[in-house]
């Protein structure tokens, strides 16, 4: 086991560490449309958003699949009306694992050698980035605000716990300093 979670102070907020996730993913996003509306990107922000899609995506989503939304569920009231939000959230989840393979291999045929894309690739990149960009704004206007208010200071170190095991670190510092 790693940190002693009831040790947690400010900067380890698991809640600020998906907050930190979704800001990297709206950076991801913009350089999509970058690359959807043809403009000339650099190799390394290709390379940087094939990376962030196929390791730092991945961990997110199951971060929130099996531990954030899970808890949150768990610890809303009725009143706080949720259920629609998050079978949309898993839907819209559903959606990013079929679809981020696809982005994932039209990338790297850029990375292979500058080519143009055709209309039918930067109509899907685009589509990808406006999908991705309304599901953060749900995210973080909705869940995140939630979130701070209901869950327990248990359930946010369990979740602190659970997203350094699924990293094999110690401390989501380290995450950090990789990203
Ligand atoms: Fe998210
Ligand atoms: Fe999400």
């Amino acid at each position: 086991m790693g940190k002693d979670a009831r040790h947690l102070n400010r900067e380890d907020d698991p809640l600020d560490f998906i907050h930190e996730d979704h800001l990297r993913e709206r950076e991801i996003c913009a350089s999509i449309d970058k690359i959807a509306e043809g403009s000339l990107v650099p190799m390394k922000v290709v390379k940087e958003v094939i990376s962030f899609l196929t390791v730092q995506l991945p961990l997110h989503l199951m971060d929130e699949e099996e531990d954030l939304f899970p808890l949150f569920k768990r610890r809303c009231l009725p009143e706080d009306n949720i259920a629609k939000i998050i079978s949309r959230l898993h839907r819209d989840h559903a959606h990013a694992g079929e679809d981020t393979p696809k982005i994932v291999t039209l990338l790297k045929t850029l990375i292979a050698g500058p080519r143009a894309l055709e209309r039918a690739a930067m109509s899907m990149l685009a589509a990808y980035a406006g999908h991705a960009r309304r599901h953060l704004i749900l995210e973080n206007a909705i869940i995140l605000p939630f979130a701070r208010r209901r869950l327990t200071k248990g359930d946010l170190e369990t979740l602190y716990i659970r997203m350094c095991q699924r990293r094999g670190i110690s401390s989501l510092k380290d995450a950090r300093y990789a990203k």
